[in-house]
């Protein structure tokens, strides 16, 4: 069987206890934790930010993937970086520099991502998919954990991956959104490297298989 990685979202943890929440992303076999940024602007409501994310640092050795649901990511990128992000993935439709953006975050010492909303072709990455670590396919619109993976979405993750087999190219596919006992295997049949899961991880029974 394919290794897939798991990456838990910790927006399904519960707040008054996070610290148990990294106990429980240790003791999985998860291998990134994946952190969800948002602004109440690019999507309606607000997370955490950088003092949370400053404060589990020490907590855990396991990587965080810092998903930024923001607009101007690029006024972020920096405070997060230094706040302990491994891996930054901005949204595509937040900002129009987005491979100055790519290369600021690299400059930081970072993986950069780069993610794309249900709307949005894979086409509109064209131009910088030499350039990024990652691509993170969202499979629900965001802004919410707990809602139902949109199946037109897995095509995208078809597409990229004979993309990246074309041009020899790099980039690990993520996926985000949806993904629970009774969708997994769609996500991972189409090719996905990286499953990320909030409700199912923190409030389901999430039987992972693919370590
Ligand atoms: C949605 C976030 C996701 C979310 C996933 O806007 O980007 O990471 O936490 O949650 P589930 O797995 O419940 O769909
Ligand atoms: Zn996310």
């Amino acid at each position: 069987m394919k290794k897939v990685v798991l990456a838990p979202s910790l927006l399904s943890a519960d707040f008054w206890n996070l610290s148990s929440a990294i106990k429980k992303i240790e003791s999985s076999s998860a291998e990134i934790v994946h952190i969800d940024v948002m602004d109440g602007q690019f999507v309606p409501q607000v997370s955490y930010g950088q003092p949370v994310i400053k404060s589990i640092r020490p907590r855990t050795s396991l990587p965080f993937d810092v998903h930024l649901m923001v607009e101007k990511p690029e006024l972020m990128v920096d405070s997060f970086a230094e706040a302990g992000a491994d891996m930054i993935t901005f949204h595509i439709e937040s900002t129009v520099h987005a491979h100055r953006l790519i290369h600021h975050i690299k400059s930081l010492g970072k993986k950069a991502g780069v993610s794309l909303v249900p709307s949005t072709p894979v086409a509109s990455l064209s131009e910088i998919l030499g350039d990024v670590d990652l691509v993170l396919v969202m499979t629900v619109n965001p802004g919410f954990g707990g809602q139902k993976l949109i199946p037109g979405c897995l095509e995208k993750i078809r597409q990229l991956v004979r993309i990246r087999e074309e041009r020899g190219l790099g980039f690990l596919v993520s996926v985000d959104g949806g993904v629970n006992n009774q969708t997994v295997s769609s996500v991972v049949d189409a090719g996905a490297d990286i499953v990320v899961s909030g409700s199912a991880f923190f409030n389901g029974d999430f039987n992972w298989e693919y370590c």
